[in-house]
Formats: C-alpha cells, structure tokens, sequence
C-alpha cells in the first residue's frame, strides 16, 4: 500500500482501483505516509505560506433547492438577507485593511434579475482594489452573465460539481437541477478564462467509494486551478438533516490525493471539515491543504449564512480572528501568506 503512496507522487495518477484501495486503507502507517508526501509535495510548490481569502457572504437569497442545504428556497426557517453595495464594499475595505488580497464574493443563487446588480458589484471592486484577485461563488448562471462577470473583472470561479454520478446528484438535488447543466457550467467558465474550482462534499448522503472515484476521475480530468472538498454537514430543516456527518479523515485523505495529483492546486482547508473537528483547519493543512477562507461577513448575518449545523465563524474563523489564525498555523509551522495567491502552475 506504501507504494500506491509512492507511485501516486511520482506519476500523479492512479488507475481507479489503486484511488479505491487508499480511499479504503485503515492502515494508520500507510495513511501517515499519505499526508506525508502530500504535505512535502505543498512545501515544494508554496513553502509553508498557506492563502488567505475573505469570504463575503452576499446572500442567503436561493432560487435553487438543493436537498442539503440550509438555505435552499424551501427552508422557511431562515430570515432571509441581501447585503446593499455599500456594505459589501464595507466588507471588502475591512478585509484590504487586514491585509487581504482576495476576496471570494459567495451567496445562494440569487433571482436571475440580479444579475446586473452582481456585474456592477464586481465592477467596483475591481475599479477600488486592482490589486486584488475577485473569486466568485454564485452558482449556476448562463454563459452571458459569466461571460459579463469576467468582463467586470472577476478572475476565479468555484462551482463544486457535489457528484459526478448522475443518479447521485439527482438524489441530492431537485428535478430542476441536472449534473449535465452543472458540467457545462463548469466547462463555460472554463472557456472564458476563469481560474475554476470545483469539488465535492465528502460523505453526502448515499455516496460510496465508488462515487468519490468517479470525482477524483472527473476532477483529474477537468483539472481546475482549485479544489474545494468539505464533509457534509446536516442541517436540521434539510430534508437530509438526519444523515450522519461525513467523515474529516476522508476529508484529509482527499486533499492528500489530490495535492499528489495536482502539486500546483489550491485547496482549502475548509470551514465545513473546521466545524466538524475543532482540530480540522490545521489537519487539513497537515494533509496538504493551503489555503484558508476567514469570513469578512458582518457579524450580525454571519449566523443566517447557515448552510449546515454549527457553521464555525468564530475565532480563527473570522476575519477579525487573524492574529489567532496566525498563531495557530506558527504551531505546525506555517504562515499566512498575503499574496493574491494565484494558482502555482501559472503565476
Ligand atoms: N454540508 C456541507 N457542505 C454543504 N454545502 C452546502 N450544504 C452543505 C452541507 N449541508 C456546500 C456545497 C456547496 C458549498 C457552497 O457549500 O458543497 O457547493
């Protein structure tokens, strides 16, 4: 097993049945070795800077109703909130001060009339802060409002793809929503220049081993600049709240795999995998994530941005915690890093 370890960083490919047998593997050794060379392949590439973004959560507003998700458009419970211009360039100016350099703009997918609104948006971002690096998480839109977003100058895009199994994602998603839609989106963001990510939550309802290879097949073929991969969470008005949560050791153990696959990719140590392990965020770098997303949020929506249960946004977890994400990262030997951080194959 050791050596699917070794043959997996040398040749940043394995076929599916070697993916399966390290998704599989209960040796501890052989597990170690993973995070292991995963780490030291991330140390090559970044040295111990680890990314910082700051989220800004623009919406709990969706459209769409996926069935895991704290603010899908069913979901009664949540007040719901949209944030005016003014205070997301509060945010963003808050987030520059602290020293950010990215900013990752996400929300539910807002009514399509919105669409002029999030342009204009972006547009004065980057008219402020040319410096900075605009990521958007704003789900499924048509090519032209993609293609007008890049225009206003918006440089990276995730989309998560959530599975690539077509009768998976249809257990996890409304009639409306289709995986074919999903790809395309992927594929036309791609076609317009973004640096895209895309990714999957780990243990969602239903899916096997055989489905998280079918991601790792997908991903490597796609091959995104960015990788986002959390543990599902249940939320309680969910129709899937009662799924157990998904596993943070699995969750480890992709951005292993996947720091071997792809030595240049971005990939968080996310808040899911954080919420569900107070440990998770350093756990996650350990294992070759590098790149973490404090919230810029203002701290009286934070609690409504409630996709899942226990969402963290404390401490580390937000923007104004950075000194102790700081001293956090210094105990396993690393450091924020302030730059744009741009995908380390292309800048
Ligand atoms: N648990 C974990 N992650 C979730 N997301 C949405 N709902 C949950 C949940 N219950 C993730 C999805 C989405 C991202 C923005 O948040 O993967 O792509």
């Amino acid at each position: 097993m050791r050596e699917l370890v070794d043959i997996l960083r040398a040749e940043r490919h394995l076929d599916s049945g070697g993916y399966k047998a390290l998704l599989a593997c209960d040796d501890k050794g052989v597990v170690a070795h993973l995070h292991e060379q995963a780490r030291e392949v991330g140390d090559e590439v970044f040295g111990k800077g680890i990314f910082v973004r700051g989220l800004v959560e623009l919406a709990n507003v969706c459209r769409n109703d996926c069935l895991y998700c704290g603010i899908r458009k069913s979901n009664t419970a949540v007040e719901r909130y949209l944030l005016t211009t003014h205070q997301v360039l509060q945010c963003c100016q808050q987030g520059y001060d602290l020293g950010f350099r990215t900013f990752v703009l996400q929300s539910g997918e807002l009514p399509r009339d919105k669409a002029p609104w999030l342009v204009d948006l972006v547009g004065e971002i980057r008219q402020r802060w040319n410096d900075c690096a605009i990521t958007l998480s704003l789900g499924e839109w048509p090519r032209e409002v993609y293609a007008a977003l890049k225009q206003a100058g918006a440089d990276r895009y995730l989309l998560r793809h959530e599975s690539h199994n077509a009768e998976h994602y249809s257990r996890l998603h409304p009639a409306e929503m289709s995986l074919k839609n999903r790809l395309q989106c992927l594929v036309w963001l791609k076609e317009l220049g973004y640096q895209v990510g895309t990714g999957i939550m780990v243990g969602s309802p239903w899916q096997s081993l055989d489905n998280i290879v079918e991601d790792i097949e997908f991903i490597e073929q796609f091959e995104p600049e960015m990788i986002g991969l959390g543990p599902f969470v249940p939320q309680h008005e969910t129709p899937l709240g009662h799924y157990p949560t998904g596993s943070a050791h699995l969750t480890c153990r992709l951005y292993s795999i996947f720091r071997l696959m792809f030595p240049h990719a971005l990939i968080p140590s996310t808040t899911a995998l954080n919420t569900i392990d107070p440990q998770g965020r350093t756990m996650g770098i350990m294992a070759g994530a590098n790149v973490v997303m404090p919230n810029l949020s203002p701290s009286d929506v934070r609690a409504r941005y409630a996709l899942y249960d226990g969402k963290a946004s404390t401490n580390a977890e937000a923007a104004e915690g950075i000194a102790q994400l700081e001293t956090q990262l210094a105990t396993i030997g690393y450091h924020i890093d302030w730059g744009r951080g741009d995908h380390g194959g292309k800048c």
